[in-house]
């Protein structure tokens, strides 16, 4: 049987990045000693408030079909969080409520690009960009910033990557994996080009609660008619399997969207909305809170990491990922990641599969239990010398 073109779009690289990963979760399964560090997940459970009104809710039997958009409250709250951390007022008709921010960079790719349109990312780049922009038929440009300049964006290969095709920059600040945050400066000539080649920015600010004081510098309030800002409960409530993300943009970005959504995902389950409403309503402590632990947990893995001969870090300005340079072993990113967890049983991921600046690098998560995070270092640190490394 014949499939359509779309499914050779979406196999990519990405599809392809999580065999270690996924062969080290069915090795935890079957309770062997293995350490994750592939994926951003950290092991703090959602807050109890949030789960005890989700609960409270699915009890009252909240559990029919829910507005495609999104409840009202959940908008509402969206839309404050939104105003608050932007300093840009947007109201209910600004916000269309979607499962996780991957579904909204999903959302976004499909209604703002198509066939014969190019959409350009900043490399590196989130692992599943590539497939959610091609999907839409566009072409995905790579805008590259290379580890000389600590994965900074270059603003003049940026400028020569537009063309008249250019339909929307797609980025994260904080990126993932490089954790860099885009500052006032960058973003001021991202919009200079932006409004003179009249494309959308897309902005997936899902690290942004885990930026000092849970803000980044943000176009939304500059180019508000341009400008789609995606977000979610993922990283910054510790909410991943909730799935609750959103997108904010002019309203008949979110109309169109709002389309979309009635034909591929029909509403959010209400106990979820509601317990998404109890957690922004708390997210600033929450927020902390999970900065806190984060930034214990990467000064922990930078110390263990620091003086393993052949290892150079690239610490994140904000996120839960270092990005560790293994050119110095003679091994890529890939070849990194396979003998480690061969040898060592501790699963990182390729950084090859975020761009070609990083296919010499790995990124490792820190997100975990510090005794992992000590107990992963001695066994990198031992990987490194019995393959050689720095000698
Ligand atoms: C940059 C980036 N965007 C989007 C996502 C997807 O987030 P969500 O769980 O909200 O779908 C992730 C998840 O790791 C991410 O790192």
């Amino acid at each position: 049987m014949r499939f359509a073109p779309l499914v050779e779009r979406i196999a990519g690289k990405g599809a392809d990045a999580w065999i270690t990963h996924y062969e080290a979760c069915a090795a935890r399964e079957r309770g062997e000693d293995v350490i994750l560090l592939s994926v951003g997940d950290p092991d703090l459970d959602t807050p109890a408030p949030v789960l005890e009104r989700a609960i409270e809710r699915l009890r009252a039997g909240d559990t029919h079909y829910t507005p495609s958009l999104g409840r009202t409250p959940l908008r509402e709250a969206i839309a404050a969080d939104h105003s608050r951390r932007y300093g840009h007022t947007v109201g209910l008709d600004n916000v269309i409520v979607l499962s996780g921010a991957q579904n909204a960079l999903f959302v976004t790719s499909l209604c703002v690009a198509g066939p014969g349109d190019e959409v350009i990312a900043l490399d590196p780049m989130y692992a599943t960009y590539p497939a959610t922009v091609e999907v839409s038929g566009a072409r995905l440009v790579r805008s590259g910033s290379t580890a000389a300049r600590g994965f900074r964006v270059d603003l003049d290969a940026l400028a020569r990557s537009i063309t008249p095709r250019t339909r929307a920059l797609m980025f994260a600040s904080p990126n993932n994996p490089s954790g860099v945050i885009l500052n006032e400066e960058e973003l001021a000539v991202i919009a200079e080009l932006a409004r003179r080649h009249d494309f959308w920015i897309v902005a997936d600010q899902v690290y942004a609660g885990l930026a000092p004081g849970g803000r980044v510098p943000s176009l939304a309030k500059a180019l508000p008619d341009q400008v789609v800002t995606i977000c979610s409960l993922s990283k910054s409530l510790s909410m991943p399997g909730w799935r609750v993300g959103w997108l904010v943009g002019p309203q008949p970005m979110v109309a169109h969207a709002e389309h979309l959504a009635m034909c591929m995902l029909f509403g959010l389950p209400g106990f979820i909305q509601d317990a998404a409403v109890t957690a922004l309503s708390i997210a600033p402590q929450a927020e902390q809170n999970v900065r806190d632990y984060c930034a214990r947990r990467r000064d922990l893995m930078h110390a263990g990491l620091a003086g393993i001969p052949g290892l150079r870090c690239h610490l994140p300005d904000a996120g839960m990922f270092i990005l560790a340079d293994v050119s110095a072993t003679g091994l890529t990113g890939e070849q990194f990641m396979r003998a480690l967890y061969a040898a060592e049983k501790v699963s990182v991921l390729d950084g090859g599969v975020f761009g070609r600046e990083t296919a010499g690098v790995v990124r490792i998560c820190f997100a975990t239990e510090e005794h992992a995070i000590k107990d992963a270092c001695e066994r990198i640190r031992r990987f490194v010398k019995a393959h050689g490394a720095g000698s």
